[in-house]
């Protein structure tokens, strides 16, 4: 009795295309082998889109997205707009506009570290030997959506931090819910000290902590966070964060998996979930066929569990991962000098080993 499912691709820019085309082959892989009908629609973000139709988000993507059951998404960003702070329409304002089109106000960041890839990280093998993370990043508040203002001569600018009660209640019970499920322990990150909005952000938790006294609860300000992360990984269990901390710390934490190229992340809220790799759009290598696609593979992993409930299924897309990896697979992203046998692949002779390899 297989389900029935729409899945709608956005590649986006960069290397998200590469990337994103094994995390569809992962899902379809899947579905053949227990009989499930995923169906595929493709829409546009991004930079890509802002040169067919003008808008880093166009109508026809968020329609195609409302009536999906989830979406597999690559990545966003052009050098272009990097290298000139004054171009007004901008690719990334499509992926915060989705954000907060679909209601996303949950961003799951999981910190998985496989066995095989201690080596691949610049921190000591002994430091992060068992580290286990799972970040929830608050996604459509904060500095993020706050008002922006330019001064009318050009030379001030600001953006408001600001945040509402039931946006961080609502996400803290996310975390604290999933904290049960796992060793029970919940980190919140803030800056107290500093911020008005932060102190409003600890008040909050500290409320809602009060319905999960079987969670043992620590705040941390965020620069000591940022220590603390490497510093000492395996102390962390859930991390719950507001979302500008939560993009600086999510980057921080990938160096603990080895690399940016194998951290996946799930967006949830009130609609259809939203799954992508942390890692940008990579211009650098975009194009060169040598992209790390594991990060998709498990970004579509979280698909199966978090959206369509396929506990199973998405844990055979993670043994699938671990398999290819112990034969001595990589890509370059996580090829190493302690692995001196490794078979250095690109993208798609990767994504192929993954997908073989899943059972
Ligand atoms: C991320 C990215 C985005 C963010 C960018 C591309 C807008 O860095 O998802 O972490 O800042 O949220
Ligand atoms: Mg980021």
């Amino acid at each position: 009795m297989g389900i029935s499912k729409k899945i709608l691709v956005i590649p986006g820019d960069g290397i998200g295309r590469e990337v994103t085309l094994w995390g569809r082959t992962a899902l379809e892989r899947v579905a053949k082998k227990g009989g499930h009908s995923f169906t595929f629609r493709e829409g546009m973000m991004g930079h890509e889109a802002i040169e067919a139709t003008g808008s880093p988000l166009p109508e026809a993507t968020i329609s195609l997205a409302k009536a999906s059951d989830a979406i597999l998404f690559g990545a966003i960003g052009h050098q272009k707009y990097d290298q000139d702070p004054t171009l007004r329409v901008r690719p990334e304002q499509g992926l915060l506009s989705i954000r907060k089109e679909l209601g996303l106000y949950a961003n799951l960041r999981p910190v998985r570290l496989f066995d095989e890839l201690l080596g691949a990280s610049s921190i000591r093998e002994e430091i992060l030997r068992g580290t286990d993370i799972l970040f929830f990043r608050e996604l459509t508040g904060d500095v993020y959506f706050g008002e922006k203002k330019r001064s009318g001569d050009g030379n001030t600018a600001s953006d408001l931090m600001i945040y509402h009660r039931f946006e961080v209640e609502r996400i803290a019970h996310k975390a604290f819910e999933a904290a049960r499920t796992r060793r029970k322990k919940l980190c919140s990150v803030d800056k107290a000290n500093v911020l008005e909005s932060s102190r409003l952000w600890r008040e909050t938790v500290q409320q809602v902590a009060q319905s999960y006294p079987d969670v043992e609860t620590e705040h941390l300000f965020v620069d000591n966070a940022a220590m603390q992360l490497v510093r000492e990984p395996r102390r962390f269990d859930v991390i719950l964060t507001g979302n500008l901390f939560g993009d600086i710390l999510t980057d921080e934490a990938s160096q603990i998996a080895g690399s940016m190229g194998m951290l996946a992340s799930a967006s949830i809220g009130d609609q259809a979930g939203f799954y992508e790799p942390i890692h940008g759009s990579a211009h650098d290598i975009a194009g060169k066929g040598i992209a790390n696609p594991i990060a998709s593979i498990l970004s579509a992993a979280l698909m199966l569990e978090i959206s369509f409930g396929l506990k199973e299924e998405s844990a055979s897309l993670i043994r699938a991962v671990e398999t290819t990896l112990r034969q001595g697979f990589r890509t370059m992203d996580i090829a190493d000098k302690h692995t001196p046998n490794a078979r250095v692949l690109g993208t798609d002779a990767m994504g192929g080993k993954v997908v073989e390899a899943i059972q």
